[in-house]
């Protein structure tokens, strides 16, 4: 019997020392790649910002699950439909850049447009064009997209409320100049249009829109004034998307979990999206 073996002391300590060998090395090892890595992301901070990005991403999930009132897409019918035929769409991960969607997030969003297949189509933040292109590369030919973003002459523009982040936005990102989709072929279904979302007038598109992107500006009172256009936007059986639903923009986490209280949401796994989808035999 085994457990009835003393083992002799000089194996004892063999067995002590080979323990204290194999985690001493391990934290040699992880202080020298701590390290390695410390230095490689001074001189590169993308790849920095990319890790922190991943954690930041997994923190958000965690607080959707504990605190938000929003549930999972899993649980949805359009979840199972899409995953149930194996849907293959279209989406460019390489032209990722700072303040665009994520790779990640640039599939789900070409899933999510090749599957409900919408005729219209009204996006809030244009910005590159880059999840514009995704919005048109995955609906058909027919399809039109409207997209809005902030005028090139910046100063006829009045600000609303003077949060700090509505600021920073405006002031941060407008390179409207150099869209993607002036580059590409065919941009007949994009239709550009300028103006501050919340003074510009939506009318013409209310009850007509079967897919809303919302990514534009973050501060509570702009993320609530373009939702309030949206819901009188979005067609019966239309959807809403909005991006950055997420801790680090408060603005747009307080009004999602707001908006959950009277309608059904759905949060999008390893992505900063929350859904609406319209029609409730969809969901
Ligand atoms: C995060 S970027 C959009 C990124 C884009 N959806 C993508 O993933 O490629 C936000 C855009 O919203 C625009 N924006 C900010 N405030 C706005 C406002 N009040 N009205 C219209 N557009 C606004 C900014 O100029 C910027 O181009």
């Amino acid at each position: 019997m085994v457990s009835g073996i003393k083992m002799r002391p000089h194996l004892k300590l063999t067995r002590y020392f080979l323990k204290f060998y194999y985690y001493a090395f391990r934290f040699v090892l992880f202080t020298v790649i701590s390290i390695r890595v410390l230095l490689y992301g001074l001189f590169h901070p993308s790849v920095i910002f990319n890790f922190l990005f991943g954690v930041v991403t997994e923190i958000a999930e965690f607080h959707k699950r504990c605190g938000g009132r929003v549930k999972n897409f899993k649980e949805s019918k359009v979840y199972s439909e899409i995953t149930d035929t194996l849907r293959f769409s279209q989406s460019n991960c390489l032209n990722v850049g700072f303040g665009t969607v994520r790779p990640i997030e640039a599939q789900v969003l070409a899933s999510l447009v090749s599957y409900l297949n919408p005729k219209t189509i009204f996006e809030i933040g244009t910005y590159t064009g880059f999840s514009t292109l995704h919005l048109k590369y995955n609906a058909s030919p027919e399809t039109v997209i409207y997209t809005l973003d902030l005028p090139k002459d910046k100063s006829s523009i009045v600000l609303r409320n003077d949060l700090n982040e509505a600021h920073r936005d405006i002031k941060n990102i407008n390179l409207n100049e150099q869209r993607h989709f002036h580059i590409d072929n065919d941009r007949k279904a994009i239709v550009e249009l300028f103006g501050d979302s919340r003074t510009f007038d939506f009318s013409p598109y209310y009850g007509k829109t079967d897919f809303l992107f919302i990514d534009a500006n973050h501060s509570y009172a702009y993320v609530k004034s373009d939702t309030e256009n949206a819901l009188k936007m979005v067609s019966a059986h239309g959807a809403i998307l909005w991006h950055d639903y997420d801790f680090i923009h408060p603005g747009v986490f307080r009004l999602i979990n707001e908006v959950a209280q009277n309608k059904k949401i759905f949060y999008i796994e390893r992505t900063r999206y929350a859904l609406l989808i319209n029609s409730e035999s969809q969901i």
